[in-house]
């Protein structure tokens, strides 16, 4: 092994021992659990509801009893028929039937602003293990915290609405009539991330797919492969199993003539780089190039579709693959069109989204505000050429002297990225949204972008900042003043002039802003408007004329601030947001897309299509 891999084997190596005491410790990432054997679980479940946990606790907080724990391995018509004076106050198998995954406000109106206990549950047959192979349960998303049960026994519980998690059932899993339970509970908690005020929809439930995982004993949890800036195809693999250690592990690209090889280190990890051959193609919007790569070691054999490019910053640009870009996005929100989203994305549904950002708006980034995305979104976007932001729900007014609240935004953080970093669209790691300064924020952040450097050191870090606005003669002059600014990589701009503040549009324009030492993006600008309201007189907020008007203006500006490398305006579509209550204008939906909740694209889109297209043509 050269010199060069030395010194990169040796300080992910490092990494890897460290990761425990950085509070990194690598739980099971399983990654490409989508293409192991097993049984996909989702499709027809039955739900109970529980505002009152019931199934957790009696009426003098003591544990559920008999006849109330939804979990109990029990068929209960049958036990009733056995035993005719016994009282069971549930009935899973007899309960109101869901298609899963989906928000629970899809299976019944009446339960939109539910916030509480669900209990699911569902049968299934598994095949029987060979020896030596191990099943584990796999959710890709339960909003907000899940406790799992299987066959009547407690398997794992899990906080936190939007990674994945995954628990081991080897012993637990029986060959036919396996009873499958999640108690889902949505109630935002004071301590949580995301707090419980934000601006969107709380989606409450099994919102994306699940499925029963079997692997060998030992196996490939995760496999990083990347190109490192000094031209390198770096991999990481890691094992688990009894045998992870001073294990043979193959990493090949067939189509490049590229063979890694190796023995994992005593942690299971084997990190291994090689020059990249010329042929290489890298990634990029333009050519969005993606590489077979297959993973082996003993029996278990992993593949992903994975592209190959660099991201750096180089003063105030941004470079990609080593040549300035311009970021020409809008944000999203995770929600399908449609007139009842459910926050139920799919293949097509992500392609419908992204693909008014590609060809509609000759887009090449899209901000996936404000949690991490379905990893669909990202496959796709690999697979389209759009480039990613990609962020962990840590949003204003977040508990950050709480301890606990630290924990579960590292623990968000370190899985979204174990679950993303083979994903070349994904560029900007974002730690924070509009959080007010203080000294306890800026540590709970600091933290957090310490945290993303030792993760990945292949990608920039960002966070989304509330502006600093002066008037120096009479002219206003923004900026950014904000102490986490010089430990990021982008600085990012959340700037709403002529929407949240009584500006005149045609004061915008004449509006500059502070250079800064680094890129910056506007991360929002946007302004509401209802979809075929219009208002030409007056052009009051909420007609597609003020918007309309507030992109002309707003964009005009953005032109004049000099050290701008992107924008991704708020927002792509319609969202449902509860705080968001004109009984006319709103309804509960937060109308600043530039699409309405079905699609129907507002005048404002086309001011932004042409404002890319014209940056599209000055490359
Ligand atoms: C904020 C926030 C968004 C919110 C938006 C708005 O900046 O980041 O989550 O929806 O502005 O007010 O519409």
């Amino acid at each position: 092994m050269g010199m060069a891999k030395k010194t990169l084997a040796g300080a992910i190596g490092a990494l890897a021992l460290l990761a425990p005491a950085l509070g990194l410790t690598a739980p099971l990432t399983l990654t490409r659990a989508d293409t192991r054997a097993g049984v996909d679980l989702s499709g027809t479940w039955r739900y109970s509801v529980d505002p009152y946990r019931d199934g957790l606790a009696g009426f003098h907080r003591g544990p559920a009893g008999e006849g109330h724990r939804r979990y109990d391995d029990v068929d209960v018509d049958a036990v009733t028929r056995a035993k005719p004076n016994a009282l069971y106050e549930y009935d899973m198998d007899r309960s109101p039937t869901a298609t899963l995954p989906q928000g629970w406000i899809g299976h019944d109106p009446t339960l939109r602003y539910y916030q509480g206990l669900m209990w699911y549950q569902r049968r299934f047959d598994a095949p029987a293990l060979k020896p030596g192979q191990r099943a584990f349960l796999r959710f890709e998303a339960v909003n907000y915290t899940a406790k799992v049960y299987l066959n009547g026994k407690a398997v794992g519980e899990h906080e936190g609405g939007f990674t994945p998690f995954s628990m081991e059932v080897t012993d637990t899993l029986r060959a036919s009539n396996n009873q499958l339970t999640v108690g889902v509970d949505s109630t935002p908690l004071a301590d949580g991330v995301p707090p419980p005020v934000t601006d969107w929809e709380n989606y409450g439930g099994i919102t994306r797919p699940m499925r029963l995982v079997i692997t060998p004993a030992t196996f490939v949890d995760e496999a990083w492969v990347r190109l490192s800036k000094d031209g390198k195809i770096a991999a990481t693999i890691r094992l688990n199993g009894p045998e992870a250690a001073g294990r043979e592990v193959r990493v090949r690209i067939g189509e490049l003539g590229v063979a890694l090889a190796g023995r994992t280190d005593a942690n299971g990890v084997l990190n291994a780089a090689v020059a990249a051959p010329r042929s290489l193609v890298r990634w990029s919007p333009e050519t969005p190039r993606l590489y077979d790569v297959v993973v082996e070691t003993g029996e278990d054999r992993l593949t992903d579709r994975i592209g190959l490019r660099t991201i750096e910053t180089r003063g105030s640009e941004i470079l990609l693959n080593g040549k300035p870009i311009f970021l020409r996005g809008i944000s999203l929100h995770e929600e399908e069109f449609g007139e009842n989203p459910t926050r139920t994305i799919t293949e097509a549904s992500a392609r419908a989204l992204l693909s008014e950002v590609k060809q509609g708006l000759h887009g090449n980034f899209v901000r996936l505000a404000h949690y991490p995305h379905s990893e669909i979104m990202t496959r796709v976007a690999d697979e389209m050429g759009l480039l990613v932001w990609s962020e962990i729900p840590v949003y204003w007014l977040v508990d950050f002297d709480n301890p606990r609240t630290l924990a579960l935004a590292r623990g968000m953080l370190a899985d979204n990225i174990r679950r993303d970093r083979n994903r070349a669209s994904i560029i900007l790691w974002s730690v924070a949204n509009e959080t007010p300064i203080s000294a306890p924020r800026n540590r709970f952040l600091y933290q957090l972008i310490d945290d993303v450097r030792a993760l990945d050191d292949s990608r920039l870090v960002t966070a989304a900042l509330l502006t600093d606005r002066k008037t120096v003669d009479g002219q206003v002059v923004m900026g950014l003043n904000d102490p986490l600014a010089e430990r990021l990589d982008v600085l990012a701009a959340n700037t709403y002039n002529g929407w949240y503040s009584n500006d005149a549009l045609d004061a915008l324009p004449a509006m500059t802003w502070r250079a800064t030492d680094k890129p910056m993006v506007f991360s929002e600008f946007g302004a509401d408007a209802l979809a075929g309201f219009t208002d030409p007189a007056l052009r009051r907020k909420f007609s597609e004329d003020f918007q309309k008007t507030y992109y002309e203006k707003t964009l005009a500006m953005a032109d004049k601030a000099p050290t701008l490398r992107g924008i991704s305006p708020w927002i792509l579509k319609d969202f449902r947001a509860p705080r968001r209550q004109h009984p006319i204008y709103q309804q509960g939906w937060n109308r600043k897309g530039l699409l309405s909740p079905t699609g129907r694209r507002k005048p404002a889109f086309y001011v932004l299509r042409d404002y890319f297209k014209a940056r599209e043509a000055a490359r």
